[in-house]
């Protein structure tokens, strides 16, 4: 056994004739008098190869094991498929049954599972149609993400997980600490406790408080202060206690930063990099796609065509507020100007008020972090957020603070801790320049991409409050 053989999307593409061999997981199996049909899938696309098995070339009872998530190998010769939506199929010889799965007890069974209970068995969900696809689709995209920086000179930084800076300035974070022991008489996990061995900060690992990161920003800055053009991908966390099909404790963040590069820029290239990540998952994923668009949401192909041809809507914060107020909807939360959006706001004006994707800019400073570059109005920053349709907000960015005088007195003013940010603040010091950067929620896209509709969906194994299994 060895990788290099043919997947059954290499079997798919072959002509008919001539020996193979292929492995996978049996998806169903149909029985006749005279023939039994497989459906053989191995993850490497969407469609499963058919298997025919005339009667008598296996045993009854291997036969019989042939069931759903059981895993086989299969020789035969591929012939011409009469099956509509198939160019071939193979004709079995011979079967070698690698893993059973009792009929009785294994969980993936045929349909109608829920997608709350796809997630209690996240690892198996993948052999399943929309969990298959949904990976392909986030491998694809991550792929296109890179693709897109790569042609254009932005070189990959790898910034830190652990950090002791808290970048957006908001306090959700976990802490790193070998401080805690974890004592567990039992193997009962009920009966377990922590216990402190010092209260001292600077008996920890580090030396002082550490946290998972909630973005790789303020690092991936001090490479764009050399690089000019760099981006991060990687994990990001956040320890906020936010149920909502579109929040994650633990998910992945495209950080692009740029030097030499104003809020325009900035939206340009977001833009630019929606569409072509979009534009390239089109062009890769057909089958996946058009699977979503049958079975999780009708109108995904049209919409992701329609945001690669169209211009994305600007406006600023401000008249979207008035736009808000004026719109006779009745809202959950109340909109004023200063106050933050809520999703219901960011997809009224996506979705109902313009129908496609909208960039606002120039927030308010006080909810907004205090990295932004300041307008000269003292009121309002050079943020910019992208929202777009069934999602809401995909993207935060903005312009940066690059003069030193006015950062040190934002962080005094909103009491950060200035002296943790003096590397920080040396990036102003010398020799500072105009940058500009966001952020891209990368399931978030993938959600876009797919028309899923919970994000717990479109990872692998969701970190949830509360969700920790697997
Ligand atoms: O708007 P955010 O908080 O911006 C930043 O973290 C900046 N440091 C980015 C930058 O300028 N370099 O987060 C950016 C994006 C959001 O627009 C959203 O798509 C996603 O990250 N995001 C989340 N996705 C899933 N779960 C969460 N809890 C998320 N929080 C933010
Ligand atoms: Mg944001």
């Amino acid at each position: 056994m060895d990788y290099r053989r043919r997947s059954i999307r290499d079997l798919l593409g072959s002509e008919p004739g001539g020996g193979a061999e292929a492995y996978g997981w049996v998806k169903t199996r149909r029985d006749s008098k005279e023939v039994s049909f497989v459906q053989l899938n191995d993850g490497s696309c969407f469609q499963d190869l058919q298997i025919v098995l005339e009667a008598g070339t296996v045993a009854d009872d291997l036969l019989k094991k042939l069931s759903t998530g059981a895993c086989v190998r299969f020789e035969g010769i591929l012939v011409e498929s009469p099956a509509a939506g198939q160019t071939v199929e193979l004709k079995a010889t011979a079967l070698e049954l690698l893993g059973e799965a009792d009929p009785a007890t294994y969980p993936l069974q045929k349909k109608g599972a829920t997608m709350e209970f796809l997630r209690e068995i996240a690892h198996l969900k993948v052999r399943g149609n929309t969990f298959g696809a949904v990976t392909r689709v986030r491998n694809r995209a991550a792929w296109a993400v890179h693709s897109f920086f790569q042609s254009r000179g932005f070189s990959w930084i790898h910034t830190p997980i652990i950090t002791a800076s808290d970048c957006e300035g908001a306090g959700a974070m976990f802490a790193v600490t070998t401080l805690l022991d974890h004592e567990s008489p039992t193997q009962d996990e009920a009966e377990s406790t922590f216990r402190l061995k010092s209260t001292d900060p600077g008996d920890d690992f580090f030396g002082k408080p550490a946290y998972l990161t909630v973005s790789g920003q303020l690092n991936v800055e001090s490479y764009a202060m050399g690089l000019t053009n760099v981006y991060t991908f990687g994990p990001t966390f956040r320890a906020e206690n936010s149920n909502t099909p579109r929040h994650l404790a633990e998910f992945w963040m495209i950080e692009p930063e740029m030097a030499f590069c104003d809020i325009e820029g900035d939206m340009n290239l977001a833009e630019e990099f929606v569409k072509e990540v979009i534009s390239d998952v089109l062009d890769n994923c057909g089958p996946d796609l058009d699977f979503f668009n049958q079975r999780i949401e009708p109108e995904l192909l049209t919409t992701l065509r329609h945001v690669v041809d169209s211009g994305f809507e600007r406006m600023t914060y401000s008249h979207a507020v008035d736009l808000l107020m004026k719109s006779g909807e009745n809202w959950e939360f109340p909109v004023s100007w200063g106050s933050d959006l809520q999703s219901e706001h960011e997809r009224w004006l996506t979705e109902k008020k313009i129908g496609k994707p909208v960039i606002l800019i120039d927030y308010p400073k006080d909810i907004k972090a205090f990295y932004m570059k300041q307008n000269p109005d003292g009121k309002t920053v050079r943020a910019m957020d992208v929202l777009v349709p069934r999602i809401g907000e995909l993207i935060g960015g903005s312009q940066r603070e690059d003069d030193l005088a006015t950062l040190e007195a934002r962080i005094d003013e909103l009491g950060l801790p200035k002296a943790a940010y003096w590397w920080y603040l040396d990036l102003r010091r010398y020799g500072s320049a105009p940058h500009s950067g966001f952020g891209l929620g990368f399931e978030r896209l993938i959600m876009y991409l797919t028309g899923m509709k919970n994000i717990r969906d479109v990872i692998p194994f969701p970190r949830t409050p509360g969700q920790a299994e697997f």
